[in-house]
């Protein structure tokens, strides 16, 4: 397969060092300074080898700095090597993949555009919100998952006749492969988002769940709101514990109080993002698609 060097941006070092590791590759440290304006200045601290050069940074706020600082590495990167592989564990503005009211712009098309023109030959992504983001990208897009990763974390978590849950329609396909991986059976429920406040409701009717533990699986929990209106409305339904697991917890503000709040015992995210609750690793997974 040839050399591979491993850039390592500011929002996902670690991630980025087990990856080197893991493909022996050529670990590049950056450091990264901010302008009193707030411009981002990175430095590569190695000259990266002709080869495989993957450029990884998770989009994660701040979104548009942080996607800058992927760009500007990507485009650095592209100087040594046509192989500029970005690896994207968390991709940001993946939501923003169609037009829901008149006039919205659909942002994850000109971000595509922007990889691509950045220099990047490839971009690989851990459980994006939706495939349909991939779909505008000219440049190969891979996907890969970090279910088999938390499934084989909450297998060691002791559960009372255990249900899945989706906490919207629009991630079923998710639940339901959880489910599978987990041995148990799934449920979705139906969330109604105001798309001008953005404030969700749950629109499910009376479930039979009554004192089983449930595990409420999402690709991301960002404000918690989602999470919140499911574990409530779990909640009144009679369920056992609730407990969440996501691959990217970017947690805004009070997210992780007001969901622990409204009675989840406990949040499982991935190492896409950096946090209290990320507690699987997805680096290996990341550096098998790479081989
Ligand atoms: C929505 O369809 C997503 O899968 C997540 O459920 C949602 O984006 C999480 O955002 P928040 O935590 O702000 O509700």
């Amino acid at each position: 397969m040839g050399k591979i060097s491993v850039i390592s941006g500011n929002t996902s070092k670690g991630l980025a060092r087990r990856i080197a590791k893991k493909l022996n590759a050529t670990f590049i440290p950056t450091e990264t300074t901010n302008f009193p304006d707030g411009e981002s200045k990175i430095t590569l601290k190695k000259i990266p080898k002709k080869g495989i050069i993957l450029v990884i940074q998770s989009t994660s706020p701040p979104v548009d700095t942080n996607l800058l600082q992927l760009l500007s590495m990507i485009s650095q990167a592209r100087k040594f090597s046509s192989k500029i592989y970005a690896v994207i564990p968390y991709m940001g503005y993946a939501r923003q993949d169609r037009s829901f009211l008149g006039g919205e712009i659909v942002t994850i098309s000109v971000v595509a555009k922007m990889l691509e023109t950045a220099g990047a030959k490839k971009i690989i992504v851990v459980d994006i919100h939706s495939k349909t983001a991939l779909k505008y990208f000219k440049i190969e897009a891979e996907n890969v998952s970090a279910i088999p990763k938390l499934v084989n974390y909450f297998k060691k978590i002791k559960l009372k006749n255990p249900l899945i849950v989706s906490p919207d329609t629009g991630g079923s396909a998710r639940a339901k492969e959880f489910a599978k991986q987990f041995n148990t059976d799934f449920i979705s429920l139906k969330k109604h988002r105001n798309r001008k406040t953005g404030k969700v409701k749950i629109q499910s009717s009376k479930m039979n769940i009554k004192n089983r533990d449930l595990i409420l699986v999402d690709d991301m929990i960002s404000s918690g709101g989602s999470i919140i209106k499911a574990t409530q409305f779990l909640k009144k339904q009679g369920s056992g514990k609730i407990f969440v697991a996501c691959s990217h917890a970017i947690l805004i503000g009070d997210a992780e109080k007001n969901i622990r709040k409204a009675g989840v015992k406990e949040i499982i995210s991935t190492n896409t993002i950096l946090g209290r609750t990320a507690k699987v690793d997805v680096s290996d997974i990341i550096a098998k698609s790479i081989k």
